[in-house]
């Protein structure tokens, strides 16, 4: 975390995100400001109300990073898979190569290590939120903080008309479980392929296919389309991923 009551090298690098040794170089060819004056003196304490920039660029005391991946079929939601690609090797595909190039609306990765706040099956597209903040991930995880996500999904098969019911009281699964209180709503249904919405508050291994199997009927689609306020983003590519905006960020806090 990057504090302001700190050295400023300390400062630098980690706003930054660059290495500590990166900082000292920046600061030694004057690349850093203090208030708006070179600063090379990376001992140099620092408080709350100073202005540091690098490269011109204000560096703030960003504590975590957020970002909205639209997950595209067959990547896996891992940091790391010796066989599949992996989500994170598309967030770090599209990292800016610092903070300067990341721009107003790119991000810059450098050390910071981000994770899938929850996962989503191989073949699921859709929203994914990637961040290294713990406590906001477990907020929106844990079923107890009723933090709704919403898929889309295609059916092979009629819902049938008591299955909204079935998922609204807490739908059997298997031997296993019973879900909590979920939202069914059929969109359409033709020549036997329902589409429809499920709300869920959980987020158990393949529940939407194995609730959905508890109906008669088998998911063939699916894509998450949002997670508490935060929506898909629909101008984001499969595969494509982005910064969250300030305001998206404190909608997912709220
Ligand atoms: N439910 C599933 O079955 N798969 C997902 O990827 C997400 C929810």
């Amino acid at each position: 975390m990057a504090e302001k009551d700190a050295r400023l090298d300390k400062y630098v690098a980690e706003s930054a995100a660059i290495t500590r040794k990166e900082a000292k170089t920046a600061l030694s060819k004057g690349r850093v400001q203090v208030n708006g004056e070179v600063c090379k003196n990376g001992d140099r304490k620092i408080s709350a109300s100073d202005t540091i920039t690098l490269d011109g660029k204000s560096l703030t005391a960003e504590e975590f990073l957020y970002l909205m991946l639209h997950k595209p079929a067959g990547v896996v939601s891992a940091t790391e898979d010796g066989r599949d690609k992996t989500v994170l090797d598309l967030v770090r595909e599209q990292s800016a190569d610092s903070l300067e190039e990341a721009g107003a609306t790119g991000y810059f990765l450098g050390k910071k290590e981000v994770f899938p706040v929850g996962r989503l099956d191989k073949d699921t597209e859709g929203l994914l939120l990637l961040t290294d903040d713990g406590e906001l991930a477990h907020k929106l995880l844990s079923p107890k903080k009723h933090v709704d996500k919403v898929y889309f999904a295609r059916l092979d098969g009629v819902v049938p008309e008591d299955a909204p019911a079935r998922f609204a009281e807490g739908i059997r699964v298997g031997q296993d479980y019973t879900a909590m209180p979920a939202k069914l709503e059929v969109l359409s249904v033709q020549d036997a392929v329902s589409e429809v919405h499920i709300t869920l508050r959980e987020g158990k291994f393949h529940q939407v296919k194995r609730m959905c199997h508890e109906i008669g009927c088998e998911v063939t689609y699916l894509k998450r389309l949002s997670m508490g306020n935060l929506r898909l983003d629909e101008a984001l590519a499969p595969g494509e991923c982005r910064k969250l905006t300030t305001e998206e960020i404190a909608m997912l806090k709220a």
